[in-house]
């Protein structure tokens, strides 16, 4: 898929909390975002997001890793599982597995990530400590597509906020978690309206290749009337 039409459907991977679930699911039901979440799957039984999905009737499996040989068993039980439900989109919330080139190639340009720093800067883990270590000034997160690159696959939108004085990994996280509530939803709508696609490894916003990710909140802020994004 490179244009998706109007209106599409998601499975939603997560590993933990859901919280970025949540906001999509919050976003999805006031419906200001076209886009319906046809199932949640985590890789972990006890991941609090599986609750989030079944209170609000969506459908949840899980593929418990523990329970395969090896990265490509795993992936192929999973791709199937989700098969199953036919999505148009894949995000990734919190999934906390690295996917193998051959899943991400089954759903080439129809996977969104999150990743809680101002990518291209500190992919992997422990982000807010790197930041905090290496006196950034802004950290953020970054929603991007997937490629066989770990955090690496073209960016969408960025969120950033200042690095305070006396920060600690976890008062900056909570203040980038709450940015992920607002970019990642406006980013699946971007996808669902048929706006934002990937092609030739770049993002295209509007029939224009992005030259940076669409800045939150300024781009989206001024967009009226204007075109979004740079
Ligand atoms: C978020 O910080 C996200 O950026 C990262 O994993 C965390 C998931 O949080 N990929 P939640 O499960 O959505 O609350």
């Amino acid at each position: 898929m490179t244009e998706p039409a109007k209106g599409i459907s998601a499975a939603v991977l997560i590993s933990g909390s859901g919280s970025n679930l949540q906001a999509i699911i919050d976003a999805a039901e006031r419906g200001s975002i076209a886009l319906k979440i046809a199932v949640v799957v985590s890789n972990r039984a006890d991941a609090r997001g599986l609750e989030r999905a079944r209170n609000s009737g969506i459908p949840t499996e899980c593929i418990d890793n523990d329970m395969f040989e090896d990265r490509q068993a795993f992936d192929w039980a999973l791709a199937r599982s989700i098969d199953a439900y036919a999505p148009d989109l894949l995000v990734l919330a919190g999934f906390m597995r690295i996917l193998s080139s051959e899943f991400v190639a089954h759903y080439a340009g129809r996977i969104l990530n999150i990743h809680p720093s101002l990518l291209p800067a500190y992919p992997g883990l422990h982000t807010h400590q790197r930041a905090i270590d290496n006196k950034d000034p802004w950290h953020g997160c970054t929603v991007h597509f997937v490629t066989d690159e770990l955090d690496g696959g073209p960016p969408i939108i960025q969120g950033r906020v200042p690095v305070r004085e006396g920060d600690t990994a976890e008062t900056l996280a909570s203040r980038v978690l709450k940015l992920e509530h607002k970019i990642y939803p406006i980013a699946a709508d971007l996808l669902a309206t048929g706006r934002v696609h990937c092609k030739n490894g770049s993002t295209w916003l509007d029939g224009k290749a992005l030259s940076r990710p669409i800045a939150y909140p300024h781009d989206i802020e001024s967009e009226r009337g204007q075109g979004c994004g740079p």
